[in-house]
């Protein structure tokens, strides 16, 4: 069956296509280059050959909603996630299809990790110290992880609760005036949750959301004035906060404890394996902009450091406000989990936190067939699934995991089978670059 360009599209086999991209590797950038073609073609209700692959997506009439149907279909046929700024970086058909002929080339040949040659630059960044304010706000709800721990199926178990307001990622917590927040998380995508809380909270479109940020952008708010709002219009609901990019940053942390009056603390915690292992596959590197690191390298880092930040920072929290909760624990046995997880709450238990794919729970994006922000893969499932808390048994890393991981995985409780009795081959390359 031909794959390549037709005058009206109908000897063109996508199937087929996406098995050869798959398969051969010396012409993927043309397979690939075909492929975007055909999606593109498809959007613009045109033949292939109509499309031009040195113009930009934009120039094509594909705007950033549009592109998400190419987005999902490249995730589906090649499991591949590509992120906002991928598309930023590679705004045209020809460029895109190179990127993504280089990725799953050095996916599929990715065998002994690279130094980094200079620093990263990374969410670690985004952590400002804010300013003691006039006045504490009363505390909320912080769950802090290492992003890919499952946070966002805790979000959403957590929205299903009467009394808690459990939106989306805020990120707020990192910066010091609302400007600050837009300048560096602008592109990734990530800054997406906040205006999705305001539409739940006061019944606005899309419009009239993203609007209200903007205002708040151009005032230059606090995000501490920007917490007093959502917690105005939540009412007599506690707002839970999970956004992972906290983790990253003791500055982040200790903002908490600055901006708030007697917050609560969920420590959400998993196996390193499972947790490094899906950074990887989720490509979080491209995901926050950082290209000259090790995917593994960047993935070790990021888990390590964001539980030995969670738990220095909690080591100075009183008990009664603080908690920890395992994911391994938090799909065996939900029941138990998150009984105690609504005692710690100091709120009743309803059944309804037990059915996270049921009711309106804020798991779509901003606009009808975008992605959700968080976990992009949350909605394949259609229910808790157990046996994700089993993976990290069967993952084999393919190398070992450096002396902070394994420290933080002991202080942790989790057991490495397969890193007793070897080198540390790694440890040193993984110290000091998050
Ligand atoms: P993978 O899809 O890579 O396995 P986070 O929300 O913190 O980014 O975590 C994402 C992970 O949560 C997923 O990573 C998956 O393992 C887990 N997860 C998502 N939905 C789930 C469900 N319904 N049941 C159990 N685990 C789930």
């Amino acid at each position: 069956m031909p794959y390549g360009p037709s005058t009206d599209g109908s000897d063109f086999n996508i199937d087929n296509l996406v098995t050869m991209i798959k398969a051969v590797s010396q012409d993927r950038h043309h397979l690939l280059t075909q492929y975007l073609r055909f999606h593109i073609a498809q959007l613009r209700k045109t033949s292939v050959d109509q499309i031009p692959i040195d113009r930009n997506f934009q120039e094509l009439g594909i705007d950033s909603l549009k592109m998400m149907n190419v987005v999902v279909a490249i995730e589906q046929d090649f499991q591949f996630s590509l992120h906002p700024l991928d598309i930023f970086d590679n705004p045209t058909i020809e460029a895109l299809a190179q990127y993504l002929a280089d990725e799953i080339q050095s996916d599929e040949t990715a065998s002994e990790p690279v130094a980094a040659q200079v620093p990263a630059p990374s969410i670690a960044a985004w952590g400002t110290k804010v300013q003691t304010p006039t006045q504490k706000i009363p505390g909320i709800v912080f769950l802090l992880s290492s992003p890919r721990s499952g946070s966002t199926l805790l979000r959403v178990m957590l929205a299903g609760h009467s009394k808690l307001f459990s939106p989306p990622e805020l990120h707020l917590l990192p910066f010091a005036t609302m400007r600050q927040r837009h300048e560096k998380m602008h592109g990734t995508g990530l800054d997406e949750g906040l205006a999705r809380a305001f539409m739940e909270l006061h019944g606005w479109d899309t419009d009239t959301a993203l609007a209200h940020v903007e205002n708040l952008i151009a005032n230059d708010a606090s995000p501490q004035s920007v917490y007093a709002e959502l917690q105005k219009a939540a009412g007599q609901r506690l707002i839970v906060d999970k956004s992972p990019s906290y983790g990253a940053s003791l500055d982040t942390l200790r903002n908490a404890e600055t901006l708030f009056e007697g917050s609560r603390y969920i420590h959400l915690i998993r196996h390193p394996y499972a947790t490094i292992d899906s950074i990887v596959k989720r490509r979080l590197d491209k995901l926050v902009g950082v290209h000259d690191v090790n995917p593994y390298v960047f993935a070790e880092q990021l888990w390590a450091s964001s539980n030995d930040n969670i738990q220095r920072f909690l080591a100075d929290i009183e008990p009664e406000r603080k908690k920890v909760i395992r994911f391994e624990d938090l799909v065996a046995a939900p029941n138990t989990t998150m009984e105690s997880l609504c005692s710690f709450l100091g709120i009743s238990f309803e059944k309804d936190l037990l059915r996270p794919y049921e009711g309106e729970r804020m798991t779509n994006g901003l606009h009808g067939q975008s992605l959700s922000i968080g976990d992009t893969h949350f909605l394949q499932h259609k229910d808790i699934d157990p046996a994700l808390g089993e993976v990290w048994k069967k993952k084999e890393l393919w190398r070992h995991l450096g002396p902070a991981a394994r420290k933080t995985a002991a202080q942790l409780g989790y057991e490495l089978p397969g890193q007793d009795n070897q080198p540390d081959t790694l440890g040193a390359m993984t110290e000091g670059r998050l």
